[in-house]
């Protein structure tokens, strides 16, 4: 018997990216993953497009890489992911030592790519065919995994929002059927997930083929995750804003599998720039929603994403936002200098002084860490279910998090991986707290 070759993947840009490289490590059977490039008879970058410096972040490794190239001609190269969607066989023109290019809807034809690379052709695949890639990938073998896991329910995106790339490098929305959902969350259950965050570009959006014939929304499809033994805990990330439908909001304080933790980015807290951005949210729907949510599960830890410095933004319109963040008051958020996208209306707008925007994101970002080291603060004292996901640095401690996402560390901590626990919070540091465990 060959030995298996040797896989080595690096994942960039967002959570759907991490659970995609998971999947396309499982669709080519006979490699086994690499911690390092070095030994690797394959390396496979999995992209993102959606800032210029995580685009251009791949030519500069996939520079690094020459050397290996050069001493093993053998080595194959792929470029796998949102750059490779949206610049195709530009890659393998600015970088001919790439050997494969394959976009983010076309990794179950990953196997074969990989066999024309390995026969010494260049192969590339950036269709939008209308299968379900995911019913091809090859089954999720039966090897334990971590407590928590990602898991794709919708994929794609409609809404074109005149700074965003992922309408054209993630295709037209699409939701995943019930079923499909079910046995791959049942599956991941029996091999030691504990908690499972459904992934969307809009996810809350979701719309998949029920199992009564019938369309269901992301709150049906979550009520029937809750139904599974063994699943302790679900999370789903990204949500918009106009797609916050009643019952999701009312799931929130129903449903007790569902963690108090809701991604919702509102990006401007300006109207006029939100309508620049093509956003159909205005600011007063954003913060009704909110309150709305908040008086269905009044604990809950909101997080957002902004974008400082879009095409046209004045000093009024920065005001509008810091405000609204005022009024929120996040829990944590993440935060991003425009960067223009080719290819996206907004692109074509003058921009805002690069100086003016560096100075916006620094101001909205100090009021951010504000809001989140309060928030993370007022947990000191608190008793809370902590689901512990490995060791932490120091002998002896395990690393959890906490409903609301936070990480605890616990000293002396006897329980394994994969256990959750009552830890009373006695402590906030910079980026974690610590907590004890409650002994019965
Ligand atoms: N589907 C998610 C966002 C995906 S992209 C949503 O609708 O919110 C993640 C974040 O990147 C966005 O929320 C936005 O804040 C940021 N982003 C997207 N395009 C950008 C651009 N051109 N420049 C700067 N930030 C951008
Ligand atoms: Fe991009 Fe807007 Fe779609 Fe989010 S909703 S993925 S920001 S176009
Ligand atoms: Fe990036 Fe594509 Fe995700 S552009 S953020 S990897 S959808």
């Amino acid at each position: 018997m060959t030995s298996p070759k040797k896989l080595f993947i690096k994942t960039y840009g967002c959570q759907m990216n991490v659970y995609d490289s998971e999947r396309m490590a499982e669709a080519l059977k006979g490699y086994e993953q690499t911690d390092t490039p070095d030994d690797a008879d394959m390396i496979l970058l999995n992209t993102c497009h959606i800032r210029e410096k995580a685009a251009e972040k791949v030519y500069s490794e996939l520079g690094r890489y020459k050397p290996l190239k050069e001493a093993r001609p053998d080595l194959k190269i792929g470029v796998a992911g949102c750059v490779a969607q949206a610049e195709g066989a530009e890659i393998m023109r600015r970088q001919p030592m790439v050997d494969l290019v394959v976009g983010p809807q076309s990794y179950h034809r990953l196997p074969e790519l990989e066999a024309k690379a390995s026969a010494g052709e260049k192969a590339l695949d950036t269709d939008f065919p209308i299968d379900d890639k995911f019913e091809h990938l090859a089954a999720r073998p039966k090897a334990a995994r971590g407590p928590t896991a990602f898991l794709t329910v919708q994929e794609g995106c409609d809404k074109f929002c005149a700074f965003c790339v992922v309408p054209y490098t993630r295709g037209a929305e699409v939701s995943r059927p019930v079923a499909r959902i079910l046995t791959e969350a049942r599956d991941l259950v029996a091999r030691g997930v504990r908690e499972i965050t459904l992934l969307g570009q809009n996810v809350n959006a979701y719309h998949g083929l029920g199992e009564t014939g019938a369309e269901a929304t992301l709150a049906q499809l979550i009520w029937q995750l809750d139904k599974i033994d063994g699943l302790e805990r679900i999370r789903f990330t990204t949500s918009h804003p106009n797609d916050m439908t009643d019952d999701l909001i009312e799931a929130h304080g129903t449903c007790a599998k569902l963690m108090p933790y809701l991604h919702l980015p509102v990006q401007s807290g300006s109207d006029r720039i939100l309508k620049r951005m093509n956003r159909s949210h205005t600011r007063d729907s954003y913060l009704r929603l909110i309150e709305r949510i908040r008086a269905a599960r009044p604990d809950i830890l909101i997080s957002g994403d902004f974008i400082v410095g879009f095409p046209e933004e004045s000093d009024q319109d920065f005001a509008d936002t810091m405000d609204l963040i005022r009024e929120v008051n996040y829990g944590q958020a993440f935060s991003f200098k425009y960067s223009p996208r080719p290819g996206t209306p907004a692109a074509e707008r003058p921009e805002v002084e690069p100086a003016l925007a560096d100075a916006r994101l620094q101001e909205l970002q100090a009021l951010i860490a504000q809001q989140q080291k309060t928030i993370q603060d007022s947990m000191v004292g608190r008793e809370l279910d902590v689901l512990f996901e490995k060791p932490g640095k120091l002998e002896g401690q395990m690393m959890g998090k906490t409903g609301y996402l936070h990480a605890v560390h616990v000293k002396d901590c006897p329980l394994p991986r994969g256990a959750m626990a009552r830890v009373r919070i006695v402590q906030s540091v910079r980026n974690s707290l610590a907590g004890e465990l409650i002994t019965a």
